[in-house]
This record gives structure tokens, sequence and C-alpha cells, in this order.
């Protein structure tokens, strides 16, 4: 029974690399969540994680990138996101909109007061409950990739990469009640244990 109480929104975010798809999992295992991630979680959008991430793929351009990931957000929200939140699920997301404002507003260095336009546009206005930064040292995130084959923001290099999360570390200190920010440079375990309390903390139990 959920009474008609909605559920809560939260994003995991991060430079590639930092460990948050395997945060994200174990905190929606531990609030009883959803879990779901962007760009990639409906139909459309493997479509358009394709043709954003797969280095073979045509070129896009930055203003055609900001679009399809909106594109993909969009129907992420319609589709899986908000029939969630209405129906009472929390929801953990692998990525949301700080990583647009990190990557293309910081990485690719696009305006961040247009990219904030956009994307309120493209969520109807939705924003997460909170945040998680699962902050690790550059040279860590590509450290820990090393091996796997980079998709297209992999293979943009350590400065992309820099801008990326330094575009994360921004919005954490702009605004501290969105954003929890945990030390993901330690075993998995104890980087979920924080992440479990500061959520739980922040929001009460799911
Ligand atoms: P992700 O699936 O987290 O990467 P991986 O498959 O390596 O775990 O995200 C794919 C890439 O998409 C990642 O490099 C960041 C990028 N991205 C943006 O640039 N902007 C966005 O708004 C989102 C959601 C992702």
């Amino acid at each position: 029974m959920t009474d008609g109480v909605r559920g809560r929104l939260i994003a995991v975010e991060g430079i590639d690399g930092c460990g948050k798809s395997t945060q994200a999992r174990l905190l929606a295992d531990a609030l009883g969540a959803v879990a779901t991630f962007e760009p990639g979680a409906t139909e459309l959008g493997a479509s358009l994680r394709h043709l954003l991430l797969d280095p073979g793929a045509a070129p896009v351009s930055d203003r055609a990138e900001v679009l399809l990931l909106l594109a993909d957000r969009a129907q992420h929200l319609a589709e899986v996101v908000e029939p969630a939140l209405a129906s009472g699920r929390w929801v953990v997301t692998d990525r949301f909109s700080g990583s647009t404002l990190a990557y293309q507003g910081a990485g690719r260095e696009l305006p961040t007061d247009e990219l904030r336009r956009l994307v309120d546009w493209a969520t109807g206005g939705l924003v997460v409950d909170l945040n998680v930064l699962v902050d690790v040292p550059v040279e860590v995130g590509i450290a820990r990739r090393f091996g796997e084959g980079p998709d297209r923001f992999e293979g943009l290099g350590t400065d992309f990469q820099r801008r990326v999360a330094r575009g994360f570390r921004a919005q954490a200190e702009q605004d501290p009640p969105q954003w929890l920010v945990v030390d993901g440079d330690r075993p998995p375990g104890d980087v979920a244990a924080d992440i479990v309390a500061g959520v739980r903390a922040r929001l009460g139990r799911a």
C-alpha cells in the first residue's frame, strides 16, 4: 500500500570509472527501490544510447548530443520513472540531469544557463530528491577502466574527464542540500555503507 504517497528519486552520479553503477545497484537493493539508468533504459533510449556512445556511429555535434540525451531522459521519465514514483516506489537512477550539466556543460563547455533551461523543459521541471556523487580522483576513474574499449565519452581524454569532475564538484558545492558527496576511492562495501547511511539520514527510510 502506498496511500497515494509519491516515491523519491535518487540519482547516482560521477565520472566514468568511479564505480557508480555498482553503487547505484547496491543502493537500490538496500532501499527496495526501482533500479534504472541513463542513457538507454527504454526501447527508444537503447537506440539513442547506440547513436550517442558507439565509437562507430555517425558524428554527433555538441548541440545534437544534448538533444539526444534529453530525448532519452524525457522517454525514461515517461515510461519508467514517473509511473514508479506515482505508484509510491522509490527510484535509483544511474545518472540523471547532473550528468548533463557536468559532461555537456563543464566537459563540452556549453553554456550552463541554456542547458538548465533545456533540461528543465525535457524533464517537465522534475528534479531529483537527492544526488549521490561517487567522488574519485580522475586518475582512479581512468585506471579502473583499463582494458575496456572506451565509448565516445571515455575516449575524450584526461582533460575532458577533469572538467567533468570539476563540473560535478561545482554542482555539489553550489547546492549542498541536493548533493551527498561520498569518497569513492575505497572498497565498494565501505562506499555503499556510507551512501545508504547518508541517504537514510537525508530522506528517511524507504
Ligand atoms: P554510463 O552508462 O554511465 O557509462 P558506462 O557504460 O561506462 O557505465 O554513461 C554513458 C556515458 O554517457 C557516460 O560517459 C556519460 C555520458 N552522459 C552524458 O554525457 N550526459 C548525460 O546527460 C548522461 C546521462 C550521460
